[in-house]
């Protein structure tokens, strides 16, 4: 494969204020975060692969889990009609998004023929429809259920696998662990005590990779094997972006010049992030940008232990499906949103529009282009349309999109977001916000060793019925 032919591009033109004017980036701006920037790096560079950093690593260290995942992919492969991943957050989104960008769009209606791997779902939440649902549609017999938790303990998905355990075992008896596989750290959390005490097979998330750095690791990978994507190549995109990015000059690191941009667009305003893939392959890219941009910008402390209330508020859109939703406010509304575009060069099937409607002018137009062409037309329409309107945004430009693209594209975000972090003074890597909620659930219902949140939750100041009408 010719890699040059399948580099991402950034184009940041449409940031700075020759393009949006008044509101846009100076080069004195940019100028003047450079030494911020080249920080950011030479702190990515000595601490890479170190403390929360090990996912810089993945594309290199795992030649020998990736033959494992191999190995247990073709016998999932041959063996279960289903492949169900049990988990959250960053132990779903990544697998939803990759399967998404370069499985079939339909890839769960193809026939077996066709499908190049079992049926794939991905249970992210704990709402009892979805189970129930899911039930409806999989023999639980006839399914590996992929449970996926780096902390062990996840409530979620703990609830996901009693229910689902349970109902193995009604079936299966002590047959019941070969439909179950575990991805969880080595030695934290509950779910390595059960690989220990049930045997199940498993799978371990290193150290230093956090659940939403995980995709490239067994987290990700195992999804992807078992769904016929090729992890090799997806690794391999992310060593190549990996690559392209080694420099500290921002001209010649694309995920340090998005950074760098980033960084001063939120010191003047830019408090929204969208994300805005123009092809529904990378739909849910854009879910697991918002959740790896969202927890790890979002911070209330730098490392100092200053307050800074730090982050960009991720918000995802769809081209061009929103431009018929929230184009109206991207280019009238206020000037606090960064948009990045995903365009694709190649699509991997067009449609001719075909000759029609000879008596009206204003919709024959459209006949003998294709529907690759009228996308790509409100594309790059709709970047104009912002450019205009002096709002800022860039655009990644993927040449197609496949596993060596797709890898690229993940890291390329890590990136961004480690450096980003870098750039705030903050810890990108840990979630101290999202504690609060998960200990107040584990009062609620009860958990030992949570008996004064529970009473500080009973003293949580009363509902005034005025303001419930
Ligand atoms: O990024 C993170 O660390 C979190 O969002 C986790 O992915 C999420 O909370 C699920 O955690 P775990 O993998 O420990 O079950």
């Amino acid at each position: 494969m010719d890699m040059e032919k399948m580099r991402l591009r950034l184009d940041v033109n449409n940031m700075m204020d020759t393009a949006v004017g008044a509101h846009g980036i100076t080069q004195k701006e940019l100028d003047g975060v450079i030494p911020k920037a080249k920080e950011a790096f030479e702190y990515f560079k000595k601490n890479r692969g170190s403390g929360m950093m090990g996912w810089s690593e993945l594309p290199y260290n795992q030649q020998e889990v990736v033959k494992q995942l191999l190995d247990t992919a073709a016998a999932i492969r041959s063996r279960f009609k289903n492949f169900v991943v049990l988990g959250i957050g960053g132990s779903a989104l990544g697998p939803t998004a990759v399967q998404q960008a370069i499985n079939h769009l339909h890839y769960n209606e193809l026939s077996d023929q066709k499908r190049p791997g079992p049926r794939l779902y991905v249970e992210d939440n704990v709402d009892p429809e979805r189970m129930l649902a899911l039930l409806d549609v999989i023999d639980p017999a006839q399914t590996c259920f992929n449970v996926i938790t780096k902390s062990g303990s996840t409530s979620e998905t703990m609830t996901q696998y009693l229910v689902i355990n349970d109902i193995l075992q009604q079936r299966l008896g002590d047959a019941a662990k070969e439909n179950i596989i575990a991805t969880t750290s080595a030695d934290k959390g509950n779910l390595i005590k059960l690989v220990k005490s049930q045997g199940y097979k498993s799978f371990i998330i290193p150290d230093g990779v956090g659940g939403r750095f995980s995709e490239l690791c067994p987290v990700g990978l195992l999804c992807a094997a078992v769904c016929g994507i090729d992890i090799e190549l997806l690794l391999k995109g992310a060593a190549y972006m990996d690559s392209l990015c080694s420099e500290s000059d921002i001209y010649r690191n694309p995920a340090l010049m998005a950074a760098a941009m980033q960084y001063i667009a939120m010191g003047k305003g830019a408090n929204i992030s969208v994300m805005m893939p123009y092809a529904d392959s990378l739909k849910y890219m854009a879910d697991w940008y918002c959740q790896l941009w969202g927890e790890s910008l979002g911070k209330r402390y730098a490392l100092d232990g200053s307050e800074v209330f730090a982050g960009q508020t991720p918000v995802k859109a769809l081209g061009v499906t929103d431009q018929h939703s929230q184009i109206q406010l991207y280019t009238e509304g206020p000037f606090d949103k960064v948009i990045t575009f995903l365009a694709v060069d190649e699509y991997r099937g067009d449609v001719a529009i075909p000759e029609g409607c000879p008596d009206i002018p204003a919709v024959n137009f459209l006949c003998g282009h294709t529907m690759q062409e009228l996308i790509k037309a409100e594309q790059l329409a709709t970047e104009y349309a912002v450019m205009k309107s002096g709002k800022l945004s860039h655009t990644i430009t993927l040449p197609q999109v496949n596993a060596f693209t797709v890898g690229q594209l993940l890291y390329f975000f890590e990136l961004e977001t480690a450096f980003t972090g870098a750039m705030l003074g903050i810890n990108t890597f840990d979630q101290p916000g999202v504690e609060e909620g998960k200990n107040a659930t584990y009062a609620l219902l009860g958990r030992p060793g949570y008996e004064d949140k529970k009473a500080e939750l009973d003293a949580r100041p009363a509902k005034n019925p005025r303001f419930i009408i």
